[in-house]
């Protein structure tokens, strides 16, 4: 009698596994940084991988540090050195936060890139901030080249402006678009350049793979500072996209961008499967499975364009557990490569996959 009951609970156990399969995310077995199978991002990508990094979590969580530690060849600090951090008021310049990414990237021999010297997302007080068109440009300039002289040889890289245009292709109207004039952004580059002549330029912005108009607007910005002399050394294309965008829509995007001539970086890089914003969602292996062989496309379409202009992949934060998107949508979301036990998804597989 005992082992038919057995022989029951055994055949239960095996129904509910096969019912629950599609149910089931797909993750290939962790291997703890400590316990290393050798795979890793920064040792599979012939450029240097990245991921944005927030650094409450690098100084509390060692799992998340460990993780950077063994995956990544380039670090973005996701908010550390935004103006609005460094310089939360006019008096008030705060490097604290920013030096510690940048000691603790030294430390691991990662690459720095900056993010971001002028955004329209500024601090309150510039909105009242009271001063003629010299004092607007004085300060503008002060603020570029301190922050940019202050990591002179140890931040590769800046996204100098970023978010410029708008969705329709027209210059967005920041406050530095109005105080300073539409060619804030040429002068931006100057005085980046001025400071630290040997870091790389980049104009940085979204939207290139989901709109033609923009797209078009952002190349021909770039287009006409390249042509006008201004140090620029390369595109950002942020790529917060989705696990159902076209291969046609991002191929164009990464394409387009390497036919400037300039350096491409893919800077901010998530695919989210739930655009839809629906709030029972599950993340079911087949959905794993689609956001993995997106990452694949991406990967594969940007190892393809010419090496010299390949400055990275960088993703936007590391883990489900990490990302922006779950808290700016309200939403449960999965768009990173990590899930939040830092175990690699399929997503980690499929741009393993992009880079063969
Ligand atoms: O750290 C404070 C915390 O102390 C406070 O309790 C909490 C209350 O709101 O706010 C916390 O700061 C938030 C910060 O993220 C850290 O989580 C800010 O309010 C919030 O505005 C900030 O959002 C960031 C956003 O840019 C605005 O700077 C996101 O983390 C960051 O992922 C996002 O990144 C942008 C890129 O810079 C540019 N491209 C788009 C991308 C996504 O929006």
């Amino acid at each position: 009698m005992k082992i038919y009951k057995r022989l029951f609970a055994v055949t239960l156990l095996l129904l509910f596994a096969a019912c629950s399969k599609e149910n089931t995310v797909t993750t290939i077995p962790y291997i703890t940084p400590e316990e290393s199978d050798g795979v890793s991002l920064k040792s599979s990508a012939p450029f240097p991988w990245g991921a944005a990094v927030n650094v409450s979590l690098i100084k509390s969580n060692a799992a998340y540090r460990a993780l950077v530690e063994k995956e990544m060849s380039s670090l973005t600090s996701e908010n550390e050195m935004k103006m609005s951090r460094i310089r939360s008021s006019q008096t008030a310049w705060y490097f604290t936060d920013a030096d510690y990414i940048v000691s603790f990237a030294q430390e691991h021999n990662i690459r720095v890139h900056g993010h971001t010297l002028i955004w329209h997302r500024s601090p309150a007080w510039l909105d009242t901030y009271q001063g003629d068109a010299a004092a607007w440009e004085a300060m503008f300039k002060e603020y570029i080249q301190t922050v940019v002289g202050r990591y002179k040889g140890k931040v590769t890289s800046w996204d100098v402006v970023n978010e410029a245009i708008n969705e329709d292709g027209t210059l967005r109207t920041s406050i530095w678009q109005q105080k300073l004039g539409n060619d804030y952004i040429a002068r931006a580059f100057q005085y980046a350049h001025e400071a630290d002549p040997g870091a790389l330029l980049f104009y940085n912005d979204y939207g290139n793979e989901y709109s033609t108009v923009k797209r078009e607007a952002i190349l021909a910005l770039v287009n006409s500072l390249k042509s006008r002399g201004i140090p620029i050394n390369g595109i950002g294309l942020q790529m917060h996209t989705r696990y159902n965008q076209s291969d046609v829509n991002l191929a164009n995007a990464i394409n387009s961008a390497a036919q400037t001539g300039l350096k491409v970086h893919i800077a901010e890089l998530d695919i989210a499967v739930n655009p839809d914003n629906n709030q029972s969602l599950t993340f079911t292996s087949s959905l794993a499975q689609q956001q993995a062989d997106k990452y694949k496309f991406i990967v594969k379409t940007y190892n393809a364009i010419p090496k010299a202009q390949q400055f990275g992949i960088t993703t936007w934060n590391l883990t489900d557990g990490d990302t922006w998107i779950t808290g700016e949508y309200k939403r449960p979301d999965w768009p990173l490569p990590f899930d939040s036990n830092y175990k690699r998804k399929a997503a980690y597989q499929g741009i393993l996959d992009g880079l063969k």
